[in-house]
């Protein structure tokens, strides 16, 4: 359905949506993860953590500590004989994910990309995403990245994905600017809804000898995918949804698409997340969307021949219920200038939101020194 620039998104088969396998889900509640050399405890100053602590709203029972090792950093750096405050705390306590997604939850649709990360995070993690605030339990900035484990190759921008939302456009940017908040020697995304966020990646990442450079889309948000009409399915089409011997097709029609790390990207999501598609009487997919890490709904795309039947709106119908049923918003981002695709979108009922999507691509030049 919708697409987002390299990536899109969209999802609903005919069976159970499936999520991620339990083993792929993260630890019990509250357990710190790996430190970041911000946040490593011997960097911070105990009373900083404690002072941090204290102002947690949600107590972690488990591991009541967490909160200090992962949270309120203090970096003594070097030459500087005053220690430098960092902005950047890595949220990993479910309690507080869980809050965090419930204040998300109500900036809708302005928090739209960051609260899908956040579900997806909570519902077992299967793009082993993190969460870092610049304070809390008063965040005015979030950012969500790929932990560092599952980037191995600082191309791949498909991987490299993040998604930001600000209360504070200042706390924002200082909490790019925090050492260790993004890899400035990959090639990365930020996507979000919100003005202000290309001009902080660019005059941060400018410092950093980092080329910034976004494109904009039209973002469609359905307010209440329950009321959607109920599907008529064309008796010589099944509804299903996508599997591995699907990618290749995926990869071959996909406007991004047609390299090696698009294919495993779109294994990845056909493996995580949930999808839909129209298969024809010899089981091939026509037409299809998938939902990626974000909560995006995308990749929607019918086979030519088989265009203007109904069968992407079958497909939108669909996945947008699903995904409302388990209670996710149900959106996706169209190019400014498919107009077959919005047309679809808004004969469905989904809402174009007043403010644009932005991609904003950084990308390093060959002499950057990543901090
Ligand atoms: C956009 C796209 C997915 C639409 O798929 P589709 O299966 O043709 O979509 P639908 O048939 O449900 O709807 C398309 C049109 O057919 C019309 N239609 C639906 N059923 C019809 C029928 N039985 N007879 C004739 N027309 C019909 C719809 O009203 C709609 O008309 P409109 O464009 O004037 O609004 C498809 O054109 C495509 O794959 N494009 C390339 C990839 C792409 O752009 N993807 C979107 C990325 S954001």
């Amino acid at each position: 359905m919708f697409h987002s620039l390299g990536l899109e998104a969209a999802a609903a088969p005919e069976a159970e949506i499936q999520r991620a396998p339990a083993a792929a889900r993260p630890g019990p509640p509250c357990l710190p993860d790996t430190p970041s050399l911000l946040c490593s405890p011997e960097l911070s100053r105990p009373q900083d953590r404690d002072s941090a602590a204290e102002r947690s709203p949600v107590p972690c029972p488990e591991q009541p500590e967490h909160w200090g090792q992962a949270g309120a950093c203090t970096l003594f750096a070097g030459g500087h004989e005053d220690p430098v405050q960092l902005a950047m705390l890595i949220l990993s306590c479910s309690s507080k994910l869980q809050l965090l997604e419930g204040v998300l939850r109500q900036g809708l649709p302005k928090t739209l990309p960051v609260h899908g990360s956040i579900m997806n995070i909570n519902r077992g993690n299967p793009s082993s995403y993190e969460v870092l605030v610049d304070s809390w339990p008063d965040f005015k900035a979030v950012l969500v990245r790929p932990r560092k484990e599952v980037v191995t190759d600082n191309s791949d921008v498909f991987t490299n994905m993040h998604a930001a939302f600000y209360r504070d456009l200042g706390a924002y940017r200082a909490l790019l600017d925090s050492p260790g908040a993004i890899n400035w020697g990959h090639t990365i995304y930020i996507i979000g809804l919100q003005d202000g966020l290309y001009e902080a990646s660019r005059d941060v990442a400018k410092a950093k000898g980092v080329q910034v450079n976004w494109q904009c889309y039209f973002t469609f948000f359905h307010p209440d995918p329950s009321t959607m009409p109920d599907i008529r399915l064309d008796p010589t089409m099944k509804l299903s949804s996508l599997n591995a011997s699907h990618v290749d097709l995926l990869n071959a029609t996909w406007a991004y698409g047609g390299n090696e790390q698009s294919r495993q990207y779109l294994a990845r999501l056909i493996r995580s997340f949930p999808s839909t598609c129209l298969l024809d009487a010899t089981g091939c997919p026509i037409s299809w969307n998938i939902t990626d890490q974000f909560g995006t709904t995308g990749h929607g795309y019918t086979l030519p021949k088989y265009r203007s039947h109904g069968y992407n709106s079958i497909v939108a119908i669909v996945t947008a219920k699903r995904l409302h049923a388990q209670g996710y918003p149900s959106f996706g981002y169209t190019s400014l200038d498919n107009y077959p695709m919005q047309r679809l979108q808004v004969s469905h009922g989904f809402r174009l939101l007043p403010s644009l999507s932005y991609f904003i691509n950084h990308h390093p030049t060959p002499r950057t020194v990543p901090s």
